[in-house]
Protein backbone atom coordinates (compact mmCIF):
# COMPACT_ATOMS: atom_id res chain seq x y z
CA UNK A 1 0.00 0.00 0.00
CA UNK A 2 1.62 3.26 -0.70
CA UNK A 3 2.11 6.22 1.79
CA UNK A 4 -0.77 8.16 2.58
CA UNK A 5 -0.26 11.82 1.10
CA UNK A 6 -1.30 15.22 2.25
CA UNK A 7 -1.61 18.64 1.90
CA UNK A 8 1.39 20.17 4.59
CA UNK A 9 1.58 23.73 2.71
CA UNK A 10 -0.09 26.69 2.61
CA UNK A 11 -1.81 27.85 -0.66
CA UNK A 12 0.67 30.91 -1.84
CA UNK A 13 -0.99 34.40 -3.06
CA UNK A 14 -1.23 34.52 -6.84
CA UNK A 15 -0.09 37.99 -6.65
CA UNK A 16 2.11 38.62 -3.13
CA UNK A 17 1.55 42.26 -1.67
CA UNK A 18 4.10 44.24 -0.79
CA UNK A 19 4.70 44.42 3.29
CA UNK A 20 5.22 47.14 5.68
CA UNK A 21 6.38 46.31 9.50
CA UNK A 22 4.95 48.03 12.47
CA UNK A 23 7.61 46.50 15.03
CA UNK A 24 10.69 44.55 14.23
CA UNK A 25 11.60 42.55 17.64
CA UNK A 26 12.42 39.18 17.90
CA UNK A 27 9.43 37.33 16.10
CA UNK A 28 9.74 39.33 12.83
CA UNK A 29 13.87 38.52 12.85
CA UNK A 30 13.26 34.32 13.77
CA UNK A 31 9.87 34.06 12.07
CA UNK A 32 8.34 36.60 9.81
CA UNK A 33 11.30 37.62 7.50
CA UNK A 34 12.49 34.00 7.30
CA UNK A 35 8.85 32.96 6.12
CA UNK A 36 8.45 36.07 3.59
CA UNK A 37 11.80 34.70 1.90
CA UNK A 38 10.70 31.32 1.75
CA UNK A 39 7.57 32.31 0.08
CA UNK A 40 9.29 35.26 -1.78
CA UNK A 41 7.10 38.28 -0.12
CA UNK A 42 8.88 41.90 -0.04
CA UNK A 43 8.92 43.60 2.52
CA UNK A 44 9.14 47.15 1.59
CA UNK A 45 9.30 49.16 4.83
CA UNK A 46 9.37 49.20 8.90
CA UNK A 47 9.10 50.86 11.39
CA UNK A 48 10.11 50.50 15.30
CA UNK A 49 10.14 52.59 18.02
CA UNK A 50 13.43 51.74 18.85
CA UNK A 51 15.43 52.64 16.26
CA UNK A 52 18.68 51.26 16.54
CA UNK A 53 16.95 47.79 16.50
CA UNK A 54 15.08 49.29 13.18
CA UNK A 55 18.54 49.74 11.67
CA UNK A 56 20.39 46.35 12.95
CA UNK A 57 17.30 44.68 11.03
CA UNK A 58 17.03 46.86 8.09
CA UNK A 59 20.92 45.82 7.51
CA UNK A 60 20.03 42.23 8.55
CA UNK A 61 17.36 41.97 6.23
CA UNK A 62 17.89 44.69 3.31
CA UNK A 63 14.14 45.73 4.13
CA UNK A 64 14.51 48.74 2.12
CA UNK A 65 12.88 52.37 3.76
CA UNK A 66 12.76 52.52 7.18
CA UNK A 67 10.44 55.32 8.78
CA UNK A 68 10.90 57.69 11.80
CA UNK A 69 7.53 57.07 12.56
CA UNK A 70 4.61 55.27 12.71
CA UNK A 71 2.58 58.07 10.61
CA UNK A 72 5.18 58.14 8.34
CA UNK A 73 5.01 54.39 7.47
CA UNK A 74 1.56 54.69 7.07
CA UNK A 75 1.70 57.63 4.90
CA UNK A 76 4.58 56.12 2.69
CA UNK A 77 3.19 52.65 2.58
CA UNK A 78 2.07 51.59 -1.12
CA UNK A 79 -1.68 51.32 -0.87
CA UNK A 80 -2.06 47.64 -1.32
CA UNK A 81 0.26 46.88 1.59
CA UNK A 82 -0.48 44.45 3.98
CA UNK A 83 0.95 46.29 7.61
CA UNK A 84 2.53 43.47 9.47
CA UNK A 85 1.92 44.79 13.16
CA UNK A 86 4.11 42.96 15.56
CA UNK A 87 4.04 45.02 18.61
CA UNK A 88 3.30 43.80 22.59
CA UNK A 89 -0.16 43.23 23.16
CA UNK A 90 -1.00 46.65 24.31
CA UNK A 91 0.75 48.75 21.49
CA UNK A 92 -1.65 47.32 18.70
CA UNK A 93 -5.23 49.27 19.19
CA UNK A 94 -3.25 52.97 19.32
CA UNK A 95 -1.45 51.64 15.73
CA UNK A 96 -4.94 50.23 14.45
CA UNK A 97 -6.55 53.97 14.69
CA UNK A 98 -4.07 55.40 12.62
CA UNK A 99 -4.50 52.86 9.54
CA UNK A 100 -6.84 54.50 7.23
CA UNK A 101 -10.09 52.76 6.35
CA UNK A 102 -9.97 49.59 4.02
CA UNK A 103 -6.11 48.73 4.27
CA UNK A 104 -5.00 45.23 5.31
CA UNK A 105 -3.62 44.55 8.46
CA UNK A 106 -1.87 40.99 9.91
CA UNK A 107 -1.42 42.20 14.20
CA UNK A 108 0.62 39.40 16.08
CA UNK A 109 -1.34 37.60 18.69
CA UNK A 110 -2.64 38.33 21.43
CA UNK A 111 -5.57 40.53 20.53
CA UNK A 112 -4.86 43.02 23.00
CA UNK A 113 -4.10 42.46 26.71
CA UNK A 114 -7.78 40.81 27.38
CA UNK A 115 -11.17 40.68 26.36
CA UNK A 116 -11.92 44.26 26.37
CA UNK A 117 -9.10 45.52 24.89
CA UNK A 118 -9.77 42.95 21.83
CA UNK A 119 -13.32 44.21 22.24
CA UNK A 120 -11.54 47.78 21.24
CA UNK A 121 -9.73 45.87 18.44
CA UNK A 122 -12.55 44.73 16.70
CA UNK A 123 -14.39 47.97 16.83
CA UNK A 124 -11.53 49.81 15.22
CA UNK A 125 -11.13 46.98 12.31
CA UNK A 126 -14.87 47.00 11.97
CA UNK A 127 -15.41 51.18 11.92
CA UNK A 128 -12.42 51.07 9.28
CA UNK A 129 -13.17 48.53 7.40
CA UNK A 130 -10.15 46.90 7.59
CA UNK A 131 -8.84 43.45 6.22
CA UNK A 132 -7.47 42.38 9.78
CA UNK A 133 -6.19 38.49 10.49
CA UNK A 134 -4.05 38.10 14.22
CA UNK A 135 -1.58 36.01 13.35
CA UNK A 136 -2.10 32.63 15.07
CA UNK A 137 0.00 31.29 12.55
CA UNK A 138 0.37 27.67 14.18
CA UNK A 139 -2.93 27.33 12.48
CA UNK A 140 -0.63 27.04 9.24
CA UNK A 141 2.32 24.73 10.78
CA UNK A 142 3.01 22.02 7.94
CA UNK A 143 2.65 19.37 10.83
CA UNK A 144 -1.13 20.90 11.51
CA UNK A 145 -1.77 21.32 7.71
CA UNK A 146 -1.17 17.31 7.16
CA UNK A 147 -3.34 16.81 10.73
CA UNK A 148 -6.13 18.88 9.00
CA UNK A 149 -6.35 17.41 5.93
CA UNK A 150 -6.49 13.98 7.59
CA UNK A 151 -8.96 14.63 10.33
CA UNK A 152 -11.11 16.52 7.29
CA UNK A 153 -10.46 13.41 5.23
CA UNK A 154 -12.52 11.43 8.47
CA UNK A 155 -9.86 9.22 8.51
CA UNK A 156 -9.88 9.37 12.17
CA UNK A 157 -13.54 9.03 12.88
CA UNK A 158 -15.46 10.99 15.40
CA UNK A 159 -12.47 13.01 17.73
CA UNK A 160 -12.56 11.89 21.03
CA UNK A 161 -9.42 13.34 22.40
CA UNK A 162 -7.31 16.74 21.93
CA UNK A 163 -4.67 17.26 23.94
CA UNK A 164 -1.09 20.01 23.73
CA UNK A 165 1.13 19.61 26.21
CA UNK A 166 3.89 21.40 27.07
CA UNK A 167 7.18 20.61 29.37
CA UNK A 168 10.37 22.35 28.79
CA UNK A 169 12.29 25.10 29.87
CA UNK A 170 11.51 28.53 28.49
CA UNK A 171 13.58 31.69 28.05
CA UNK A 172 10.95 33.84 29.15
CA UNK A 173 14.13 36.74 29.64
CA UNK A 174 13.72 37.14 25.73
CA UNK A 175 10.65 38.72 26.38
CA UNK A 176 10.68 41.59 29.23
CA UNK A 177 7.90 43.10 28.42
CA UNK A 178 5.73 39.93 29.99
CA UNK A 179 7.28 40.14 33.18
CA UNK A 180 5.35 43.38 34.82
CA UNK A 181 2.09 41.14 33.25
CA UNK A 182 -1.01 40.67 34.98
CA UNK A 183 -1.38 37.71 32.32
CA UNK A 184 1.11 36.22 30.82
CA UNK A 185 1.56 32.48 30.06
CA UNK A 186 -2.21 31.37 29.25
CA UNK A 187 -2.55 35.09 27.37
CA UNK A 188 0.84 35.12 25.49
CA UNK A 189 2.14 31.57 25.13
CA UNK A 190 -1.60 29.12 25.69
CA UNK A 191 -3.05 31.07 23.38
CA UNK A 192 -1.51 29.20 20.34
CA UNK A 193 -3.20 26.04 21.72
CA UNK A 194 -6.73 27.46 22.10
CA UNK A 195 -6.65 28.86 18.99
CA UNK A 196 -5.37 25.62 17.31
CA UNK A 197 -7.94 23.65 19.45
CA UNK A 198 -10.58 26.03 18.61
CA UNK A 199 -9.66 25.76 14.88
CA UNK A 200 -10.64 22.05 15.01
CA UNK A 201 -13.31 21.97 17.50
CA UNK A 202 -15.29 24.99 17.33
CA UNK A 203 -16.05 26.64 20.38
CA UNK A 204 -15.84 25.38 24.12
CA UNK A 205 -19.25 25.19 26.03
CA UNK A 206 -17.15 26.29 29.09
CA UNK A 207 -13.46 26.29 30.71
CA UNK A 208 -12.27 25.20 33.54
CA UNK A 209 -8.45 26.36 34.45
CA UNK A 210 -5.73 26.92 36.89
CA UNK A 211 -2.64 29.06 35.37
CA UNK A 212 0.12 29.72 38.35
CA UNK A 213 3.67 31.13 38.81
CA UNK A 214 6.52 28.96 39.30
CA UNK A 215 9.18 29.21 41.75
CA UNK A 216 11.72 29.93 39.31
CA UNK A 217 10.27 32.82 38.16
CA UNK A 218 8.53 34.47 40.55
CA UNK A 219 9.02 37.87 39.22
CA UNK A 220 6.96 36.61 35.97
CA UNK A 221 3.41 37.75 37.76
CA UNK A 222 1.06 36.29 35.15
CA UNK A 223 1.82 32.99 35.35
CA UNK A 224 4.14 30.48 34.02
CA UNK A 225 2.28 27.21 33.97
CA UNK A 226 -1.10 26.28 33.34
CA UNK A 227 -3.52 23.55 33.18
CA UNK A 228 -6.64 24.41 30.90
CA UNK A 229 -9.89 22.24 30.24
CA UNK A 230 -11.85 22.99 26.90
CA UNK A 231 -15.15 21.40 28.06
CA UNK A 232 -17.15 20.34 24.82
CA UNK A 233 -19.23 17.92 26.59
CA UNK A 234 -18.90 13.90 26.48
CA UNK A 235 -16.60 14.63 23.19
CA UNK A 236 -13.91 15.42 22.68
CA UNK A 237 -12.49 16.00 26.13
CA UNK A 238 -9.41 18.67 25.36
CA UNK A 239 -6.60 19.53 27.88
CA UNK A 240 -4.32 22.10 27.25
CA UNK A 241 -1.07 21.22 30.21
CA UNK A 242 2.12 23.88 30.65
CA UNK A 243 5.06 23.62 32.46
CA UNK A 244 7.68 26.15 31.01
CA UNK A 245 10.26 25.46 34.13
CA UNK A 246 11.12 22.09 33.97
CA UNK A 247 14.68 22.31 34.33
CA UNK A 248 16.29 19.06 34.44
CA UNK A 249 17.63 18.86 31.22
CA UNK A 250 16.20 18.33 27.32
CA UNK A 251 15.72 14.54 27.96
CA UNK A 252 12.42 14.61 29.55
CA UNK A 253 10.97 17.42 27.31
CA UNK A 254 7.69 17.76 26.11
CA UNK A 255 5.69 19.07 23.86
CA UNK A 256 3.34 17.64 21.28
CA UNK A 257 -0.57 17.55 19.78
CA UNK A 258 -2.67 14.69 20.03
CA UNK A 259 -5.84 14.03 18.26
CA UNK A 260 -7.41 10.95 19.19
CA UNK A 261 -10.79 9.55 17.06
CA UNK A 262 -12.76 6.64 16.78
CA UNK A 263 -10.75 4.93 13.91
CA UNK A 264 -6.97 6.40 14.08
CA UNK A 265 -4.71 9.04 16.05
CA UNK A 266 -2.13 11.62 14.90
CA UNK A 267 0.47 12.88 17.84
CA UNK A 268 2.61 15.43 16.85
CA UNK A 269 5.57 16.20 18.42
CA UNK A 270 6.46 20.13 18.35
CA UNK A 271 10.04 20.76 18.62
CA UNK A 272 10.05 24.25 18.64
CA UNK A 273 9.02 24.51 22.24
CA UNK A 274 11.52 22.11 22.81
CA UNK A 275 14.92 24.17 22.55
CA UNK A 276 13.31 27.94 21.48
CA UNK A 277 13.58 29.40 19.22
CA UNK A 278 16.21 27.21 17.43
CA UNK A 279 14.03 23.83 18.10
CA UNK A 280 14.61 20.47 17.99
CA UNK A 281 12.40 18.11 14.75
CA UNK A 282 8.81 17.55 14.93
CA UNK A 283 7.66 14.30 14.49
CA UNK A 284 4.56 13.62 12.88
CA UNK A 285 3.03 10.40 14.26
CA UNK A 286 -0.52 8.79 13.25
CA UNK A 287 -2.08 4.92 13.80
CA UNK A 288 -5.21 4.35 11.45
CA UNK A 289 -5.84 0.65 11.91
CA UNK A 290 -8.61 0.40 10.05
CA UNK A 291 -7.38 1.62 6.26
CA UNK A 292 -5.52 -1.20 6.04
CA UNK A 293 -2.36 0.56 6.01
CA UNK A 294 0.75 -0.56 7.90
CA UNK A 295 -0.01 -1.61 11.02
CA UNK A 296 0.98 0.37 14.40
CA UNK A 297 2.34 3.78 14.12
CA UNK A 298 3.43 5.13 11.15
CA UNK A 299 5.61 8.29 10.67
CA UNK A 300 4.83 11.10 8.07
CA UNK A 301 7.93 12.74 6.34
CA UNK A 302 6.97 16.98 7.24
CA UNK A 303 9.03 19.18 5.29
CA UNK A 304 9.05 22.62 7.19
CA UNK A 305 8.17 23.54 10.75
CA UNK A 306 5.99 26.16 12.79
CA UNK A 307 8.89 28.47 12.70
CA UNK A 308 9.49 29.71 10.36
CA UNK A 309 7.09 28.09 7.56
CA UNK A 310 3.26 28.72 9.66
CA UNK A 311 4.38 32.03 9.11
CA UNK A 312 3.95 32.47 5.47
CA UNK A 313 0.52 30.24 5.74
CA UNK A 314 -1.26 33.48 8.10
CA UNK A 315 0.38 36.34 5.33
CA UNK A 316 -0.90 34.17 2.45
CA UNK A 317 -4.12 33.98 3.66
CA UNK A 318 -4.38 37.21 4.24
CA UNK A 319 -2.95 38.42 0.97
CA UNK A 320 -5.09 36.00 -0.74
CA UNK A 321 -8.73 37.44 1.10
CA UNK A 322 -7.19 40.84 -0.03
CA UNK A 323 -7.42 40.10 -3.28
CA UNK A 324 -10.26 37.72 -3.64
CA UNK A 325 -8.66 34.47 -4.22
CA UNK A 326 -10.50 33.18 -1.35
CA UNK A 327 -13.98 33.97 0.94
CA UNK A 328 -12.38 33.21 3.97
CA UNK A 329 -9.83 34.35 6.32
CA UNK A 330 -9.46 32.24 8.84
CA UNK A 331 -7.90 34.09 10.98
CA UNK A 332 -9.49 37.28 10.86
CA UNK A 333 -10.52 38.90 14.16
CA UNK A 334 -13.84 38.48 13.85
CA UNK A 335 -12.92 34.58 14.67
CA UNK A 336 -9.58 35.91 16.80
CA UNK A 337 -12.21 36.83 19.10
CA UNK A 338 -13.63 34.26 20.08
CA UNK A 339 -10.28 32.95 20.91
CA UNK A 340 -9.71 35.39 23.49
CA UNK A 341 -12.84 35.06 24.61
CA UNK A 342 -11.70 31.51 25.61
CA UNK A 343 -8.68 32.69 27.18
CA UNK A 344 -10.85 34.97 29.36
CA UNK A 345 -13.08 32.55 30.50
CA UNK A 346 -9.78 30.90 31.89
CA UNK A 347 -8.44 33.58 33.74
CA UNK A 348 -12.04 33.68 35.22
CA UNK A 349 -11.81 30.34 36.23
CA UNK A 350 -8.36 29.95 37.24
CA UNK A 351 -9.43 33.26 39.85
CA UNK A 352 -12.70 31.40 40.80
CA UNK A 353 -10.72 28.42 41.96
CA UNK A 354 -11.78 24.56 42.03
CA UNK A 355 -14.59 23.02 44.18
CA UNK A 356 -13.48 23.01 48.17
CA UNK A 357 -13.58 19.76 49.67
CA UNK A 358 -16.75 19.12 51.15
CA UNK A 359 -16.53 18.64 55.06
CA UNK A 360 -15.61 14.69 56.22
N1 LIG B 1 4.71 32.44 17.63
C1 LIG B 1 4.26 33.66 17.76
O1 LIG B 1 3.24 33.95 17.24
C2 LIG B 1 4.99 34.68 18.56
C3 LIG B 1 6.23 34.40 19.14
C4 LIG B 1 6.87 35.43 19.84
C5 LIG B 1 6.24 36.67 19.99
N2 LIG B 1 5.01 36.86 19.43
C6 LIG B 1 4.27 38.13 19.59
O2 LIG B 1 4.90 39.16 18.89
C7 LIG B 1 4.81 40.38 19.60
C8 LIG B 1 6.21 40.95 19.71
O3 LIG B 1 7.02 39.98 20.32
P1 LIG B 1 8.59 39.96 20.13
O4 LIG B 1 9.04 38.63 20.62
O5 LIG B 1 8.95 40.35 18.74
O6 LIG B 1 8.99 41.07 21.19
P2 LIG B 1 10.23 42.06 21.15
O7 LIG B 1 10.20 42.75 22.46
O8 LIG B 1 11.46 41.34 20.73
O9 LIG B 1 9.85 43.07 19.97
C9 LIG B 1 8.81 43.99 20.04
C10 LIG B 1 9.26 45.18 19.17
O10 LIG B 1 8.16 46.06 19.02
C11 LIG B 1 8.66 47.38 19.13
N3 LIG B 1 7.54 48.23 19.49
C12 LIG B 1 6.88 48.30 20.66
N4 LIG B 1 5.86 49.17 20.58
C13 LIG B 1 5.89 49.68 19.32
C14 LIG B 1 5.11 50.62 18.64
N5 LIG B 1 4.07 51.24 19.22
N6 LIG B 1 5.39 50.89 17.35
C15 LIG B 1 6.44 50.29 16.73
N7 LIG B 1 7.24 49.39 17.35
C16 LIG B 1 6.96 49.08 18.63
C17 LIG B 1 9.75 47.29 20.17
O11 LIG B 1 10.66 48.38 20.09
C18 LIG B 1 10.40 45.97 19.81
O12 LIG B 1 11.45 46.09 18.87
C19 LIG B 1 4.20 40.03 20.97
O13 LIG B 1 2.87 40.44 21.03
C20 LIG B 1 4.23 38.53 21.06
O14 LIG B 1 3.06 37.97 21.62
C21 LIG B 1 4.39 35.90 18.73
Amino acid sequence: MPAFEFRQAAILPARPRPIVSIGLGGIVHDAHYPAYRLAGFDVVGGFDINGERAAMMADKFDIPRLYGSLSEAIQGAPADAVFDIAVPGGAIADILREIPAGRAALIQKPMGEDLAEARGILDICRERELLAAINFQLRFAPFVIAARDMIEQGLLGELYDVEFRVQCNTPWHLWPFLFPLPRCEILYHSIHYVDLIRSFCGNPQSVYARTISHPSAPDLRGGARSMIIMDYGENPRVNVMTNHSHAYGGEKHQSYVKFEGSNGAIQIRAGLNMNYPDGVPDRFEYILPGEGGAPGWQTLDIKGSWFPEAFIGTMASLMRYADGETASLPTSVEDAILTMATVEAAYASSQQGGTPLPQV
